[in-house]
């Protein structure tokens, strides 16, 4: 089972949300490929693809509305994880006829989301920190 560690939490609940659905698709595909059933991954990993560019698109928008400096960096960043995501949907689709894609399949995503999803995203914790005291501040 993947859990995100609490230094992964970048502390916005809707980012963090997110990403612990992320984590909640990953597992159902693992638990899916231990219990013999590696057909489910034909409708897990195209829904947790289609996740990812739904998250992807609100962070953004959450990053934009707040003026985040670094912003074109962190959505080039996004799309160039596209490859990534088409090589996922490619292994799925090779799963059940052919058994060590499984393990491939289930690295690769562990990977992705832990080192280029919720890794890259720390980069801007600090900055939602900041705004958020700012925020703060200015109520009183
Ligand atoms: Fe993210
Ligand atoms: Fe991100």
């Amino acid at each position: 089972m993947v859990q995100i560690s609490p230094s992964f939490k970048i502390e916005s609940e809707t980012i963090d949300n997110d990403h612990r659905h992320l984590v909640e698709i990953i597992n159902e595909i693992t638990k899916a490929i231990d219990d013999g059933q590696p057909g489910e991954c034909a409708r897990l990993v195209p829904d947790f693809v289609a996740f990812t560019k739904q998250h992807f698109d609100r962070e953004e928008a959450l990053l934009a509305g707040l003026s985040y400096p670094l912003l074109e960096k962190h959505r080039r960043h996004h799309i160039s994880l596209d490859d990534k995501l088409q090589i996922m949907l490619n292994l799925a689709a090779r799963v059940v006829e052919h058994p060590p894609a499984r393990d491939s399949l289930r690295k690769e995503l562990v990977y992705f989301l832990l080192d280029d999803v919720i890794n890259e995203d720390l980069n801007f914790k600090k900055f939602l920190a900041e705004v958020e005291t700012d925020a703060a501040g200015s109520d009183k």
